[in-house]
């Protein structure tokens, strides 16, 4: 037996690792990445024309990795440019702007461009997005609040970060997370870690939140008719009410949602006979 057997040497390769960034134009993809690379911002609007490519090294806990990243056009004139570039991508920045409400909607559309043009056999499932709520120093116009991001980032296993790329707030934490979320994976052969899977809610809790949250009034909140009877009320609000309590539910918005429940119901039972 050797006294002093020698060191094993580090045998873990660089890890190289390709990134794409997708969102509505406008809304601050090519700025979150240059304030990320350049540590700088840029006012003026300079649209992307189809694909900007650049590749950095970063380090992320022990390990450096380099990083190819394909800043994708968000105007749909460029559809036929980016079209190309989504396969092969261990990571996605998906990107919208807090004041603008059609940007954060159109997010399930980014998805779904993405998975036509991946095809039957790509796999979404193994790939970390990592959601920008960006602009938020822009607080004046804010029409998409924390919760609404969170939930809809938060029910689809993917990361969330507000961010704003004008002051450089949430910028080195989202990309920090989202390279060791990547990591994960690709030391996971390829695949999401199973500690990454828990979200801690369940899709029935985000549907009723996401429900209750665009009701059109007391009855629609409750999932009731008109002109329900009383005991009809108290039976889908006690449903409700065990579904989101604040004890029972951490999905994002849920405090909310119990409390617009619980008035709605007040509200309802005052005029029922
Ligand atoms: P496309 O390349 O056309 O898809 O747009 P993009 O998403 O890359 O947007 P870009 O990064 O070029 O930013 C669009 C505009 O928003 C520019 O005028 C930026 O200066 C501005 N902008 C980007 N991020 C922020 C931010 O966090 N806060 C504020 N106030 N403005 C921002
Ligand atoms: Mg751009």
């Amino acid at each position: 037996m050797e006294a002093n057997p020698p060191k094993r040497k580090e045998t873990r390769k660089s890890l190289r690792i390709k990134v794409i960034s997708m969102g509505n134009a406008e809304v601050g993809k090519s700025c979150i990445i240059k304030r990320y690379c350049e540590k700088r911002f840029v006012p003026k609007y300079l649209a992307t024309i189809g694909i900007d490519y650049g590749v950095t090294k970063v380090q992320v806990r022990d390990r450096e990795i380099k990083v190819n990243i394909f800043d994708m056009a968000g105007h749909p004139f460029f559809y036929e440019v980016r079209n190309e570039f989504y396969k092969d991508t261990q990571g996605v920045i998906l990107v919208y702007d807090v004041g603008q409400k059609e940007s954060f909607d159109a997010l399930d559309a980014w998805l779904a461009e993405m998975k036509q043009e991946l095809g039957p056999h790509g796999n979404m499932e193994n790939i970390v997005f990592v959601v920008c709520a960006n602009k938020i120093d822009c607080t004046k116009h804010r029409s998409v609040d924390e919760s609404e991001g969170r939930l809809w980032a938060e029910s689809r296993g993917f990361l969330y970060f507000e961010t704003s790329a004008q002051t450089g707030e949430g910028i080195n934490e989202m990309f920090q997370t989202f390279y060791s979320a990547i990591i994960d994976l690709c030391d996971n052969g390829g695949k999401r870690p199973p500690s990454s899977m828990g979200i801690g809610f369940t899709k029935e809790q985000a549907d009723a939140i996401r429900r209750i949250r665009n009701s059109k009034d007391s009855w629609d909140m409750l999932g009731v008719k008109p002109g329900a009877t009383r005991d009809e009320v108290n039976k889908a609000y006690r449903k409700l009410a065990v579904l989101l309590h604040p004890d029972k539910c951490v999905a994002p918005g849920s405090e909310d949602a119990f409390k617009a429940v619980v008035n709605a119901r007040t509200a309802l039972l005052k005029n029922i006979k």
